[in-house]
């Protein structure tokens, strides 16, 4: 099962689709820890988008289009979950190519809807652990021991540059101006399916699932 989850940033796209790798064996393709880790590992590609990123706004289509074309060929898993991606018109038609490409199709379009209000507290609130990757809430979802991983331990918990008002409201406007139209396009392809993601993670979960066993 191919799907993807769509929504504005800190819908908890990530949360879901880390519980969807561990209970499904699906893939996760975040262009947004793509990305991260190109400027992590010092790539010219990873040094060119480091300035959009940390203002909001969205790196080109070329660049993730080309980040998801190269993984789409490893099939020996329980499907690709796409989080954050695609987030313009462009991409979603290159996402719809490659996949026929590839002999796959998409089989659901997630969005999860939450308020911005909601929002602006989960990006505030929001670390993770550099070694994992696991998502941490400093209200919602604290480590159990103060300063290390629930899941592998580690101590490096980090903060993400663009997780401050002011770059949230620049991916806000991105979201609104060109990734919601998705919305639209993917209903009209019959993909869509709405879930409630103010719930907590637990139930948005089991909202997902829902979805999932019956596309
Ligand atoms: P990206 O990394 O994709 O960020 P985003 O879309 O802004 O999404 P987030 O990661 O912020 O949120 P999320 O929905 O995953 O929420 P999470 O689960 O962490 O993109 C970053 C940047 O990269 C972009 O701005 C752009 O520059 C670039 N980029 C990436 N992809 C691109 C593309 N395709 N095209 C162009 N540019 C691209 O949850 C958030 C917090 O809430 C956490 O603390 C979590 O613990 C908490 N939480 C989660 N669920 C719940 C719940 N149910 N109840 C309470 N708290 C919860
Ligand atoms: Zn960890």
């Amino acid at each position: 099962t191919n799907i993807i989850l769509l929504g504005p940033p800190g819908a908890g796209k990530g949360t879901q689709a880390k519980r969807l790798v561990e209970e499904r064996g699906m893939v996760q393709l975040s262009t947004g820890d793509m990305l991260r880790d190109a400027r992590t590992s010092g790539t010219e590609m990873g040094k060119r988008v480091a300035e959009v990123m940390d203002r909001g706004d969205l790196v080109t289509d070329e660049i993730v289009i080309g980040l998801i074309r190269e993984r789409l060929d490893d099939l020996s898993h329980g499907g690709f979950i796409f989080d954050g991606f695609p987030r313009t018109l462009k991409q979603a038609d290159a996402l719809g190519e490659l996949l026929a490409q590839t002999g796959q199709s998409l089989d659901a379009v997630i969005e999860m809807q939450v308020d911005d209000s909601a929002l602006v507290a989960r990006i505030t609130g929001r670390f993770t652990c550099g070694n994992c990757g696991e998502v941490y809430h400093d209200r919602t979802r604290p480590t159990r021991v103060t300063g290390s991983c629930d899941v592998c331990g580690s101590t490096i918990l980090k903060r993400r540059a663009d997780d401050n008002e002011d770059a949230l409201k620049t991916r806000l406007m991105e979201y609104y101006k060109k990734t919601s139209p998705l919305i639209g396009y993917y209903y009209a392809k019959g993909k869509l399916s709405t879930v409630d993601g103010l719930g907590e993670v637990d139930a948005v979960s089991a909202a997902i699932a829902k979805v999932l066993d019956k596309s």
